[in-house]
């Protein structure tokens, strides 16, 4: 075989192991729905089993439609989460690669996004931060993501807070920051007042913010986190060479361990720049505490 066959013959096969393994275009028939036992040290009897509902980045907009995004909070419902927590890009932010139908923000996908995921409930409440995209739009998108939210099924904004969490007499700190990007994100302000013993559940859109608690020193349990997509196009062999993180391939999807800190990256529901997910379906994530 000469040398251009090899290369003639090695395209064509990667081009065929990339279409052959599956390229989604975002239905609701593809979410996956991943269930994920989380190893909690000195976790209270009574919070054993605790199950977690995660939503991220539905990027509501003209290329993903409320059927998906509807279709995500059924999924999620069906495993009966005791609470639900939405880790933020809600939309798809204005920037300047991203303009015109898709990047622009518009009331309307926040309103359809939100009325989508009405039904959702859960004992004990629904939490929410905002991802990098929520900001990328100004004060409105911010304001309109907040208040439509709300309004439509109670959603709690943890912006650099927390609140103590109940269930059979144990109780628990959820935790959450605005996004890594923006200079609003403080987890010093997130961690004030917690108590030394509480066992901490903190909401990052970007999982990044593990460089902070690194350097802080604070201890997290558990961190639950989006914006990477899972890089939404991963290629076989090729992989997924740009990813929106410092720390490169490390928190593209799944769970990962820094010493007793664990993070969980959701690939998240919807899609960016294209309607199109290959080998990297669409996600609903329930975590069971253990
Ligand atoms: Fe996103």
């Amino acid at each position: 075989m000469t040398r251009r066959d090899f290369l003639k013959y090695s395209v064509r096969g990667l081009v065929a192991a990339t279409v052959g393994t599956g390229v989604f275009n975002a239905t609701a028939a593809q979410i996956e729905l991943v269930r994920v036992p989380v190893k909690i040290r000195n976790l209270p009897v009574s919070l054993q089993g605790l199950k977690i509902g995660l939503l991220t980045d539905l990027h509501s907009s003209s290329i993903v439609s409320s059927r998906l995004i509807k279709a995500s909070g059924d999924l999620l419902l069906s495993e009966k989460p005791d609470l639900i927590v939405m880790t933020g890009d809600f939309v798809s932010g204005a920037t300047k690669f991203l303009s015109g139908s898709i990047g622009q923000f518009k009331r309307e996908h926040v309103t359809r996004c939100a009325e989508a995921l009405a039904h959702l409930k859960a004992p004990l409440g629904i939490y929410g931060v905002l991802g990098n995209h929520d900001f990328w739009s100004g004060a409105e998108s911010v304001e309109t993501i907040c208040e439509t939210f709300t309004r439509q099924m109670g959603t709690v904004w943890l912006r650099n807070r927390s609140v103590t969490l109940n269930r059979g007499g144990a109780s628990f700190r959820l935790l959450g920051v605005d996004d890594y990007w923006e200079e609003s994100c403080s987890l010093s302000a997130a961690c004030r007042g917690i108590e030394a013993d509480s066992i901490r559940i903190l909401l990052s859109h970007n999982p990044d913010i593990n460089d902070d608690i690194s350097l802080s020193g604070k201890r997290i349990d558990l961190v639950l986190s989006g914006h990477t997509h899972g890089g939404q196009i991963v290629m076989p062999i090729v992989g997924q060479p740009v990813m929106p993180s410092k720390f490169g391939q490390k928190y593209r999807a799944g769970l990962v361990r820094d010493g007793d800190r664990q993070t969980y990256i959701s690939r998240g529901v919807g899609c960016l720049l294209a309607p199109i997910r290959l080998n990297c379906p669409p996600e609903v994530t329930v975590l069971t505490l253990t």
